[in-house]
């Protein structure tokens, strides 16, 4: 981008910071927003309630501390204005409920980027997970130059997410049996690409 004239580097883009507002099915307003350093304390408190969800849909399963969240972020924040991440928080009156990110990869893999969602028991079944998803699919291809593919994997027990991702254009091209152990059960894992 340039203004007046002058070349912006990518750090400097990050000025731009990237906004939406949104209405859910049922009439909430969302926002949909670039994260901040100071966001940590919820986007830990978020990631921390779906953790603790049997069948979370999650690979992670242990709580992230305030210190490790605060890291991640700073991290993400600075992949975000380097351009090699993309990252939308969904905010219902002022609280963050909600969370999309897409990474690039990197070297030979440079053409492919990873989505990752989760949203708030309370606001899911809304359309938000859909609205989001397309919203930082759209930024990851503005930003992204020389992205073909988005790719994730997910669990074979979340039918629910696996429709979203349908709709929003995923498609399976892959299944992995026994990818994950959540007690003594064993689940596959699909593997879904979105051809950009
Ligand atoms: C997966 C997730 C992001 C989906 O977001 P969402 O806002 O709930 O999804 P949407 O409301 O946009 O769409 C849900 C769709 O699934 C359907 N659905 C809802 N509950 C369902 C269920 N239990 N089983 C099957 N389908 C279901 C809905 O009918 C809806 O389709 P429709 O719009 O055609 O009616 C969200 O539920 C979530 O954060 N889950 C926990 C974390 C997670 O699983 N993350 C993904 C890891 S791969």
């Amino acid at each position: 981008m340039t203004t007046g004239g002058t070349v912006l580097s990518p750090a400097a883009l990050w000025l731009f910071v990237v906004k939406y507002t949104s209405k859910a099915k049922d009439g909430t307003r969302v926002v949909f927003r670039e994260p901040r350093e100071t966001d940590a304390v919820q986007l830990m408190n978020l990631i921390n309630s779906v953790i603790d969800e049997p069948m979370s849909g999650l690979l992670m399963n242990k709580r992230t501390s305030l210190k490790d969240e605060r890291k991640w972020l700073k991290h993400r924040i600075e992949d975000i204005k380097q351009r090699r991440t993309v990252m939308l928080v969904a905010e219902v009156d002022g609280r963050i409920m909600g969370n999309c990110d897409i990474v690039r990869r990197s070297a030979k893999e440079s053409h492919r980027a990873v989505l990752g969602i989760v949203l708030l028991k309370e606001i899911r079944g809304k359309g938000i997970g859909e609205a989001i998803m397309v919203r930082a699919i759209e930024l990851a291809r503005k930003r992204f130059t020389g992205i073909e593919q988005i790719d994730l994997q997910t669990f074979s027990y979340n039918k629910r997410a696996q429709i979203v991702y349908r709709k929003v254009g995923f498609v399976k091209t892959g299944f992995v049996p026994r990818a994950i152990k959540e007690g003594s059960e064993y689940y596959g894992e699909d593997v879904m690409v979105l051809y950009l």
